[in-house]
């Protein structure tokens, strides 16, 4: 069945077809349609996993990017994943890039996309996320305004932080999309210290308010020195982030050399990602001693794949571009297959 709407998603330009298969999403989630759709799929609940001191329903998420407005939150949650990252997103809306912007590199399987964070602000999506009925754990994914400058960028994380968090199972800090100029800067040395520090106050100063811990969890990229990533390894255990999402998307092209589309700019993701990604795994994880879990996303296509980066130290899992090249039956067989 796939196969043949693929074929079909795949005769347009993958942003078209991302808008396309979103909105759908959403217009299935919104009525009674999901229960055919879930049906359908027979999609099992999986095995259960806390991680952060939340139940996930099962380890299988979807990766940020997909829905990064919280339209379709119902529609993928009818697909079975055991929680579904929206965002990223900004405090006020943004174009993103001009287009287009999102390039298939069909050999390899993999995706580039150079969207710049475009999303219709925070207060849309947190108005999508109280709406959304799904029965898993909702993370939210926040970024910063490209137009406001890295240095100030933290302003724009506590910002997205006081909104979002009383609606959150979890809050992602994205400082490693390679689309929006300099954001990966606040990956190193004192700018991440000085931004984890804030946000761990404000952290505090919010689960006093609610009255509810929100865990909170960096979003990193897999293009770090080896000395960078044990720095970084370093910092997230001393300001005992809660988890550390590994990886974003990648700017190196080794591993598509000669492949159409890949002398594209921006981020490369799907199965030419799936390695370096498994690597970058197996390193944080031996640096991070235990005191930070991971959350493993990059080129997740199969039971193997994903198996390979629970191997190297993932609790739990994230994907995007092996939905589009694989389709649902894909977290239907990573939720039956992994234990
Ligand atoms: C089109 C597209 C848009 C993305 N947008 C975001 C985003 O807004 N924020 C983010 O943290 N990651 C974003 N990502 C990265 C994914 O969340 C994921 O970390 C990465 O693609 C690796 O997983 P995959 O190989 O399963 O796609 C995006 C990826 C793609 C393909």
């Amino acid at each position: 069945m796939y196969s043949f709407i693929k074929k079909g998603l795949f005769s347009l330009d993958a942003e078209q077809a991302h808008n396309v298969t979103l909105k759908t999403l959403g217009m299935i989630g919104k009525t009674p349609a999901k229960y055919l759709l879930q049906t359908a799929l027979r999609c099992p609940q999986g095995t259960p996993k806390t991680c952060m001191g939340i139940r996930f329903k099962n380890p299988i998420g979807l990766a940020a990017g997909a829905d990064k407005n919280g339209d379709a939150i119902d529609g993928f949650g009818a697909l079975g994943f055991g929680f579904i990252e929206v965002g990223t997103v900004t405090p006020l809306a943004q174009d993103g890039n001009p287009k287009p912007r999102q390039f298939r590199l069909l050999e390899a399987e993999g995706i580039i996309n150079r969207n710049g964070f475009n999303n219709r602000g925070v207060d849309y999506l947190v108005e999508n996320v109280k709406k959304a009925n799904y029965d898993g754990v909702i993370g939210i994914n926040i970024g910063k305004n490209s137009t406001t400058s890295v240095e100030n960028g933290k302003g724009d994380y506590i910002y997205c932080l006081n909104k979002v968090y009383n609606h959150a199972g979890y809050i992602t800090i994205n400082i490693s999309s390679p689309n929006s100029p300099g954001l990966r800067q606040l990956q190193y040395g004192e700018a991440l210290d000085d931004l984890l520090q804030g946000i761990k106050l404000r952290q505090k100063a919010l689960a006093d308010y609610y009255n509810k811990y929100v865990p909170i969890v960096v979003k990193i990229a897999p293009d770090q020195t080896e000395a960078e990533l044990v720095q970084i390894a370093d910092t997230l255990r001393r300001h005992e982030m809660d988890g550390v999402i590994a990886t974003n998307t990648t700017l190196s092209r080794d591993s598509v050399q000669g492949i159409a589309n890949a002398e594209q700019q921006g981020g490369l993701s799907g199965k030419p990602l799936q390695h370096l990604s498994t690597q970058i795994i197996t390193r944080l994880h031996q640096e991070l001693k235990g005191e930070v879990p991971i959350i493993g996303s990059g080129g997740i296509d199969s039971v193997a794949s994903a198996e390979q980066k629970i191997t190297a130290g993932a609790e739990l899992l994230q994907l995007y571009s092996g939905l589009i090249y694989h389709g649902p039956h894909l977290v239907k067989s990573l939720v039956e297959g992994i234990k």
